[in-house]
Order: C-alpha cells, then structure tokens, then sequence
C-alpha cells in the first residue's frame, strides 16, 4: 500500500463521547473522519448534525462486529489510526441484560483488533510504523475504592463488578493481548464519568436534568453518597487526540478530572443551577423533585482517578472546571429541548418504564 495516509477511523461516533470526539476533531483539523456507528439507541445521528454535509465527515451505520464491512472500510479508506468508542455503555442496561455487552465490547472487539491487525500487517512504512489502535475505556474496570483509598493508578489491579465493567475490562485485555503477542500498536485511555452536551438522558446527569424540567420525581441509589470522579466530555476529548499524538506504545493512560462528587451532591448542584436558569413556575426549588429509590445491585461505592501520568508525560490537563463545565451543560440542556425531545423515542420510553416504572419517575 503506497500514498500518504490522511484519515482516521472512529467507531461509535454517533453516541455521547464519539460524537463530541468527531465534532471537535473537524473543528480543528482538515483531516477527514470516517465514522462507523450500528445506531443502536444509544447513537443518533442528530448529534453529527453540524457536520451531516461535510465532505470530511464519512458516516457509516454498521458494527464492529461485521469483518466484511469493517474490512472493505480500512482498504477503501486507509486510515491512519482506528479510536474505538464503540461501546453498550450503561451499567443499569448490563445488569437487566448482558448478551449485547458481551456481543459488542468483546467480540466486537476482538474482531475489529484481527481486521486492524490484517490491515497493519499490510501497511508498509512510514505508514505501518505511524498507524495506531486506540481503545477508549473506562475507570470501572479498576472496580470499587474504599473512602481513604489512593486514586486509581494505571497499574491497578483489574477488578470490575458490573456486566459492563467486565465486558470493558475483557476487552482492554484483549487489546493489550493484540499488542504484546501480535505487535498491534495500541493505546488504552481509562477515562472516568463525562458529562456535557449530547450525553444520553439513561445517565445520572442529563437524566436529572430532564427529568427535573418535566416536574418527575429525580431517583437518587440508594444514600446517593456513590462518589464519581466527573471530567466535561471535550477535555476527555483533547487527551484522547493528545494520547493518540503521543502515547508510548502499549501503553494505558488513565483521563481524569480530580473531581469526586457524591452522587447526591451532584443532583443539588443540578437542582440549584436549574434553580437559577430555569425557575419552577411555583417558586420551588426542583430539589423537593428529589427521591431516594432502591439502590443498584453490586453499586460501586467509588471511583476516582489519578491522572499524573497523562499529565506528566504527555502535558495534557482539563481545560473545565466541574463549576465551568455543569453550567455549560446545563445551559447545553435548556438551549436544546429539541434534541432531548428527539432521543427521548419509544425505546428510551420503555427503558426508564422497566427500570423507574414504580418509583414514579418513568415514563
Ligand atoms: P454511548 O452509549 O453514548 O455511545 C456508544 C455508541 O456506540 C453509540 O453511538 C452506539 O450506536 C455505538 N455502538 C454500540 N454498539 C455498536 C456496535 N456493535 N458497532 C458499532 N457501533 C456501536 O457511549 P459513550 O458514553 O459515548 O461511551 C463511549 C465509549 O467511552 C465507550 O467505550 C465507554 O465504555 C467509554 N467511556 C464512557 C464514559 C462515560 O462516562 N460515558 C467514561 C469512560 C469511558
Ligand atoms: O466511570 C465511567 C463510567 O461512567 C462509564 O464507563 C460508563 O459508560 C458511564 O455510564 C458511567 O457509569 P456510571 O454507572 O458511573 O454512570 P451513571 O450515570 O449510570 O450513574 C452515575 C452514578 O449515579 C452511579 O453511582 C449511579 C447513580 N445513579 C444513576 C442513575 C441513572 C442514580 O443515583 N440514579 C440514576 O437514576
């Protein structure tokens, strides 16, 4: 294969983080992005909107499971690095029902690693030496810390608890597997919770926010005291560009913002902001909108991550603070009824019926 390589590979670019990755990745570069998203409930093409008629922008609706497909795409369009999103990626779904966890983020996987593995193999230099796999994760696999614990660090034993967290932690072994055995070069990024525009109401964030300007009830787990580590969505973006220029091989950097948060304290912060932007027309505060319902199976108490080493080695720190980057998300929210109205489709109607139906806040 000869010619100058000018073009990366996502996968999952139409859900929450993939799509935030591809529009900012437009903004600021000419180099094209085909995107490669199955447009399961989670992916919704509204999202790519701004960039629907953009040459630079390739959409493909297909799984990463499909090795004809994705092998026609790698030799149509010759990528120089594949950065897989592609994901089911809600712990609530996995533990209701696993069989897609383990279709997409294993086995799709580990197809999409033997068709990027052919591809590499082919690939003659400088390309071969400049082509990267970049597998985008997720601090659960690290499991659950106890109060006083240090932060995740990269070398963490692995101990996920969750459908989810399993499936993510089986296939980062798989990757690093495709490295050590098959000389794949790959990069891992262990990022913790996002939040910010285009995330889908099923999460904690945009799920109180919606459902706290529709006048439902907002379910808190359990003593809502689950500590998560918060980072704004486009700074989890910027180290995954960053990792992918400069990562060492083979290796795993972990994406944090150093922002632990009960979850309680999370959905006052959200209450007050509303509060503040939006105002019930009864004076209220929407924190009185605030429901403690039963916790969930396995819930981690904690999770927190220590981004030394991506900051250390490669320079690359949160541009938002959770202060800076809840505003605008909430702000996000308010400006765009449409989008909400959008995703919120028979199938999101049924989900939240099956897992808030008797605490009154579904559907
Ligand atoms: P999401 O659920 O919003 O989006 C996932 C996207 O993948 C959707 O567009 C969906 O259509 C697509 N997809 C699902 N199965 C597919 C398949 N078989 N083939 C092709 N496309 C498929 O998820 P997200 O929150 O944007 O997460 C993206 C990635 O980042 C996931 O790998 C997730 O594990 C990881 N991650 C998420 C967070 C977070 O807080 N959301 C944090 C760390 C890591
Ligand atoms: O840590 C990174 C992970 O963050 C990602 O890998 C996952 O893809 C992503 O979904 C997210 O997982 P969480 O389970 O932490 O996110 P979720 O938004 O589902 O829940 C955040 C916390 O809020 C968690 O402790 C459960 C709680 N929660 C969630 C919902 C949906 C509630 O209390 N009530 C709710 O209705």
């Amino acid at each position: 294969m000869l010619g100058h390589i000018f073009m990366i590979l996502v996968t999952g670019g139409a859900g929450f983080i993939g799509a935030n990755f591809v529009l900012d990745w437009l903004a600021g570069s000419d180099e094209p992005v085909v995107n490669l998203d199955k447009l399961t409930y989670a992916g919704n093409l509204g999202n790519l909107a701004s960039v629907q008629d953009d040459p630079r922008h390739v959409f493909v609706q297909g799984d990463i499971g499909d090795t004809a497909l994705l092998d026609g795409l790698l030799k149509q369009h010759r990528p120089r690095a594949i950065v897989n999103f592609a994901a089911e990626s809600h712990v609530d779904r996995s533990i209701h029902g696993a069989e897609d966890f383990i279709f997409t983020n294993i086995v799709g996987t580990f197809r999409l690693l033997e068709v990027a593995r052919s591809y590499h193999a082919a690939l003659i230099e400088p390309e071969k030496a400049a082509f990267r796999f970049l597998h985008v994760s997720t601090d659960e696999v690290y499991g659950s810390l106890t109060p006083q614990a240090p932060a995740f660090k990269e070398d963490h034993v692995y101990e996920p608890n969750s459908p989810y967290s399993a499936s993510k932690a089986a296939s980062d072994h798989l990757v690093r597997a495709w490295h050590h055995t098959h000389g794949l070069p790959v990069l891992t990024t262990n990022c913790s919770n996002n939040y910010g525009p285009y995330h889908f109401p099923e999460k904690l964030i945009p799920l109180m926010i919606v459902n706290a300007l529709a006048g439902k009830p907002l379910p808190v787990y359990g003593d809502g005291q689950q500590v998560r580590d918060w980072l704004y969505v486009k700074d989890h973006c910027s180290a995954i560009r960053r990792v992918l220029e400069a990562g060492r091989l083979g290796e795993t950097y972990n994406v944090g913002g150093w922002n632990e948060k009960a979850n309680l304290s999370i959905v006052h912060i959200v209450c007050d902001l509303l509060d503040e932007l939006s105002p019930r027309r009864d004076g209220e505060s929407y924190r009185t909108q605030i429901t403690h319902v039963t916790d969930r199976p396995g819930h981690d108490r904690r999770y927190a991550i220590d981004a030394r080493k991506i900051e250390r080695e490669l320079g690359w720190k949160p541009a938002e603070t959770f202060e800076t980057g809840i505003r605008k998300t909430v702000q996000w929210y308010l400006a765009n009824p449409e989008w909400v109205q959008s995703v919120q489709s028979g199938s999101y109607r049924d989900w939240v019926a099956t897992q808030y139906g008797s605490t009154g806040a579904g559907a």
